[in-house]
């Protein structure tokens, strides 16, 4: 049997992180440029139920049965063969490898968990439903941060830019696929500061829990900047789109989920000729997003790099 390979994007939160998990809108694009990776292979050699995961950037090696069922490989696994019947999995060995860096808002967890699920549900014979893959990613979410909205996996799995609210109770999670009515350049910088999120959103839970009114107004001025932010890029309006994201900054400082690192890239960004920029995800660390002129990221790219940058990615958002 030959091996099965399945892949899926990283991502960028383009307006309404945090506020997302308090019931507001978000918008989320896929990034193509980085990719998780799950290979399955057929092992004949070995005895039914023998599983072996090989995750080399994180150097994990061992087999299915060693690991806790907490861990959100084995996790995954276990959920993908109740989800497909399977009580006693032909024997395989699994590689998972990813360019997403680990703890930096690009929606790192939730591809693995995608690329797993698709490619081992493949591989037994079962693909899952894209509905399917979301919610068993979402069950994943959960066990890396406690109270994720829903937005990481169901941009990924769908690798589509998605206009997202999440549930309130009784009700489903509020997806629209959007049109980009004319394409944009966004260009991301990597602080290099590991930064998970499930600290930054406990963060913010804690304080919001403490002083609920301030939170909740500065949650709800997120979600009608992402509603103007959507308009805007359903009418091609790319001019109104850099003061939005300056905008949604502001806000994001005064939750406190930015960082002395983030401001400076975000402000060497502004000055180097950005339309406007934000961070992007938990914050803290991890990557901030500008909205440039395509013909100066490169330019720009350079100057973040000056200023401090481990890393940068251009990618276009367009339908
Ligand atoms: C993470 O990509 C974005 C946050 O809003 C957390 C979440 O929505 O689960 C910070």
């Amino acid at each position: 049997m030959p091996a099965i390979t399945a892949t899926a994007p990283g991502k960028i939160i383009l307006f309404g992180e945090h506020a997302v998990v308090y019931g507001h809108p978000a918008i989320a694009v896929p990034v193509n440029q980085v990719r998780a990776r799950a290979i399955i292979s057929a092992r004949p050699d070995q005895p039914s139920g023998w599983v072996r995961i090989q995750a080399p950037n994180i150097g994990l090696d061992a087999l299915l049965d060693e690991l806790p069922g907490d861990n959100p490989l084995s996790f995954t696994i276990n959920h993908v063969f109740a989800a497909v019947d399977i009580t006693r999995a032909p024997a395989m060995e699994i590689r998972i490898t990813s360019t997403i860096p680990i703890a930096a808002g690009l929606g790192s967890g939730a591809a693995v968990s995608i690329a797993l699920i698709r490619g081992l549900s493949k591989f037994l014979g079962k693909p899952l439903s894209d509905e399917q893959v979301s919610s068993l990613a979402y069950a994943v979410e959960k066990l890396h941060h406690g109270t994720p909205s829903g937005i990481d996996n169901t941009v990924i799995t769908y690798n589509k830019p998605v206009y997202f609210s999440r549930n309130k109770p009784g009700k489903a999670d509020q997806v629209e696929k959007f049109n980009v009515a004319r394409s944009f350049t966004i260009l991301i910088g990597d602080s290099g500061i590991p930064s998970p999120t499930a600290l930054t959103v406990g963060d913010v839970r804690s304080a919001w829990q403490e002083n609920r009114e301030p939170y909740d107004r500065l949650f709800t001025s997120i979600g009608a900047v992402v509603n103007q932010a959507k308009e805007a890029i359903q009418a091609g309006d790319i001019a109104t789109l850099g003061p939005l994201m300056d905008e949604n900054q502001e806000l994001l400082v005064r939750i406190g989920v930015s960082c002395e690192e983030l401001d400076h890239l975000v402000r060497v960004a502004r000055e180097s000729g950005a339309f406007g920029s934000k961070l992007s995800g938990g914050g803290r660390g991890g990557n901030m997003i500008a909205l440039v002129p395509g013909e100066s990221a490169k330019a720009i790219a350079q100057a973040l790099i000056s200023a401090g940058a481990t890393n940068t990615i251009v990618t276009m958002v367009r339908n």
